[in-house]
């Protein structure tokens, strides 16, 4: 095996649940301190203590990413390191070099590797052989990174922890409210969904949350989700790799976030998106732009979510 380190003790970031309730309570800490730290310095400018000074970390694409290539650049800036992004069709993996090779070979050039992929399993054969960390930055199953900031711009903005909240997802049970779950299961907060019939949540993150101890309830009408909630959340109808068949778009379109649905939330209820948004499908522009809206500061948030996963899965957060 090529690298310093052995497998057995490299941290990767595939599911929310690797870092475990403590390590995610204390990633959201350093995020928020790091955040804070700055000051307004330029983007560009690194904190203080360039903890990651010398690293590099690989960021890999098998899809498409504005948020997650952005923030990760500028994190690796922040921390005193650098980051190389590529895409997926541009290296040998494209012209049929296996995963398990791919991984083997990052590993004797940088000190970290994070991977948009098609598929989740993809990303699991790659840790698998990797000796340096591997973060997952969006799969067909889940979405961790994602869900760190949007943790962090929702305990900002309600000025309280998350624990004890109610969270309702509209729309489909997919890789973004997977990461949801787990990190309801792991904070203790509850979760209400509404998805039409064949668009629920995986039952292995739901039994998973509820295990923990996390009410996660599944509804079919978007009002009984949104009643009495303290956040609101949704994606697009058709996630990168779907078809855009009328059937979905038919399914969904029940499933749209506008200010009829918001009025049913607390008055103090706020709206949450990862982006991209599809305004007009499962948001409309007078909730996206709206007063109830913290998508601007859910995505400039990720750069500092960022930050503090890369300095857990370097082990400089136990
Ligand atoms: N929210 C998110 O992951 O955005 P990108 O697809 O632009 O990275
Ligand atoms: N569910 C969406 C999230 C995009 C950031 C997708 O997978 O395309």
């Amino acid at each position: 095996m090529t690298g310093s380190a052995s497998a057995a003790t490299v941290r990767h970031l595939l599911n929310l649940s690797d870092i475990g309730p403590g390590g995610l309570r204390r990633v959201l800490d350093q995020a928020r301190a790091r955040k804070q730290a700055r000051h307004g310095l330029p983007q560009g400018a690194p904190d203080g203590d360039a903890p990651l000074a010398g690293h590099v970390l690989a960021s890999l694409f098998e899809k498409p990413s504005t948020r997650t290539r952005i923030s990760f650049e500028i994190a690796m800036r922040q921390l005193g390191g650098s980051a190389l992004t590529l895409s997926a069709a541009d290296l040998q993996l494209g012209r049929g070099e296996t995963i398990e090779d791919t991984a083997r070979v990052f590993s004797g050039f940088v000190d970290a590797v994070m991977i948009r992929a098609n598929r989740h399993s993809d990303v699991e054969a790659f840790a698998a052989c990797a000796t340096i960390p591997v973060l997952n930055g969006l799969t067909d199953v889940s979405h961790p990174c994602q869900i760190v900031a949007d943790l962090m711009t929702v305990e900002d903005h309600a000025g309280r922890k998350v624990d004890g909240m109610q969270w309702a997802w509209v729309g489909d049970g997919n890789n973004v409210l997977h990461s949801i779950i787990e990190a309801a299961g792991l904070l203790g907060f509850a979760v209400k969904a509404a998805c039409p019939a064949g668009h629920e949540p995986d039952e292995g993150f739901v039994a998973a949350a509820r295990a923990r101890g996390a009410s996660i309830t599944i509804v079919r009408a978007p009002e009984d989700a949104v009643a009495g909630a303290d956040v609101v959340v949704t994606d697009t109808w058709i996630s990168m790799g779907q078809s855009d068949n009328e059937e979905r778009r038919a399914a969904f379109q029940p499933y749209q976030v506008n200010p009829m649905l918001m009025a049913l939330a607390r008055p103090a209820a706020l709206f949450l998106h990862c982006l991209p948004a599809h305004r007009g499908e499962e948001v409309t522009e007078s909730v996206i732009d709206g007063p109830q809206s913290v998508v601007w500061d859910e995505a400039a948030n990720r750069v500092h979510a960022q930050k503090a996963l890369l300095l857990w899965a370097l082990g400089r957060i136990s």
